[in-house]
């Protein structure tokens, strides 16, 4: 193969939250980074010098730094991004459509574009979480195909999975060793010596693409299973009369046990989703099935409870604290908040929505009544839900809402003292 002495120029695909994250840091670190991305207001605003994601400690003065010392650029044209760089790395999303098939249109598109621009010795990184053999059998297929050169002869094919968590994006870029799987040894030690210099994090090489594409998806899996299985035992620590936070709090004071925090439900672009990955390729009943079911039921057997408090939702004014999947992030992909509102629309509740990282124009666009605390309507609501702890949340006085009859905490974070002291009844999962 016809190497590159130096891998200075990096095209970043698909500016995201994850990838304008990954691209500033490599210009931090003395790359030139070329960005490319479908919609056209990401491409302006960081040839602005401009981050268009916020709540990310770090990541604006690290856009604005790249800028100005014209070390990070955008195009809308992949194309132009690929044909300058000397490693390319891919993070465009792959999701799973309505019967949860995996939905390859974002990424079929990236991968097209970069065939037609790729070129001898060039290195493209997959680093978007996938179904495994993909990175092999469909992208670099797809790259040969389109370019006529063999991935592992003419250009480096590596995987290596993001694992970072928002919020802390730029802190775990640096933090986390970055698992890295190769089509072959020559591609494995180009990709750990580019990642030790541009990302200045630890390497965790494995022996191939497919075990690194695994590793994510079992994380996501490990994640998903615990969450389900701390569920299950919630639902009967409740029925035995028993607090779970305690049980918890015991359990894992031994080094074997790691149970995880009970919850309403698990939302977000990672846990519920990941699992199908794995799910759709060859195993269809199992453990990871049954936790995608035991999870997503958690609003059921939340609202079932709050139903039983009141005899009938049919006509209570309900509260539902937080639109996004989880607390200080503005993100609704798979919020629980949506199982949420089909439970409450069949048993005939008035919903209404608080949420602090949203505009009231945004959160009616999902067929809700938003409420802000300073509204009259506090004081008819007849019930709260905790769903998303965003940080506004933690000083939060429920005498605001004086009618208020019970407080169900789906995240098991509210003083359940101070909310019985109010004459409300507090109810979490697997607490009460
Ligand atoms: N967000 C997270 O917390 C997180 C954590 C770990 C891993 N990941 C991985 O990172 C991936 C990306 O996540 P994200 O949060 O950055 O997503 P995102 O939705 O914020 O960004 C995706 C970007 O890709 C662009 N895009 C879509 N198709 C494109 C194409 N064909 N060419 C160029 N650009 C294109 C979109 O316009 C968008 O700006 C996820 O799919 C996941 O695999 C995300």
């Amino acid at each position: 193969m016809e190497r590159k002495i130096e891998d200075k120029n990096v095209a970043v695909v698909g500016l995201g939250k994850i990838g304008l994250a990954l691209a500033a840091v490599i210009a931090n670190n003395g790359y030139r980074v070329i960005g490319a991305d479908i919609n056209p207001s990401v491409v302006s605003l960081v040839n602005e010098g401009k981050s268009h994601v916020k709540n990310e400690p770090g990541l604006e003065e690290m856009v604005k730094r790249a800028y100005e010392t014209k070390r990070l650029y955008a195009t809308y044209q992949t194309v132009e991004a690929v044909k300058q760089a000397d490693v390319v790395m891919v993070i465009v999303p792959v999701l799973i459509d309505q019967n949860n098939e995996t939905d390859y249109r974002y990424m079929d598109l990236a991968v097209n574009e970069i065939a037609k621009a790729i070129q001898k010795g060039t290195m493209v990184i997959f680093e978007t979480t996938v179904p495994v053999g993909d990175t092999r059998n469909r992208f670099g297929k797809k790259i040969e195909e389109i370019s006529g050169l063999v991935a592992g002869e003419d250009f480096h094919l590596v995987y290596s999975p993001e694992r970072v968590y928002s919020n802390r994006i730029v802190e775990d870029l640096a933090n986390y060793p970055k698992v890295i799987g190769a089509i072959n040894i020559e591609s494995l030690q180009r990709a750990v010596s580019f990642y030790k210099k541009a990302m200045k994090c630890e390497t965790m090489p494995v022996s191939s693409l497919e075990t690194a594409e695994f590793s994510k998806v079992a994380e996501c899996v490990y994640r998903d299973v615990n969450i389900a299985l701390v569920n299950e035992l919630a639902k009967f620590a409740s029925m035995k009369g028993v607090a779970m936070d305690e049980v918890v709090q015991a359990s894992n004071s031994q080094p074997f046990s790691h149970l995880h925090k009970p919850g309403i439900g698990v939302g977000g672009h990672c846990i519920p989703i990941y699992p199908f990955f794995f799910i759709n390729k060859g195993l269809p009943k199992g453990l990871t099935t049954l936790a995608r079911t035991i999870n997503d039921a958690m609003s059921e057997y939340a609202i079932d409870k709050l139903e039983r408090e009141f005899g009938s939702l049919s006509g209570r004014n309900i509260l539902i604290l937080g639109l996004s999947f989880r607390e200080n992030v503005k993100e609704v992909t798979k919020s629980t908040t949506l199982l949420l509102l089909e439970q409450l629309a069949q048993r005939g509740a008035s919903v209404w929505i608080n949420d602090p990282q949203f505009s009231k124009e945004e959160i009616a666009k999902y067929g809700v009544t938003p409420l802000s605390f300073s509204d009259e309507m506090t004081e008819q609501i007849d019930g709260v839900i905790m769903q998303a702890y965003h940080e506004p949340y933690r000083t939060l006085d429920f005498s605001i809402f004086p009618k208020c009859k019970v407080v169900l905490d789906g995240r098991n974070v509210l003083n359940k003292e101070e909310i019985s002291a109010l004459g409300m009844k507090y109810i979490g999962i697997g607490i009460e």
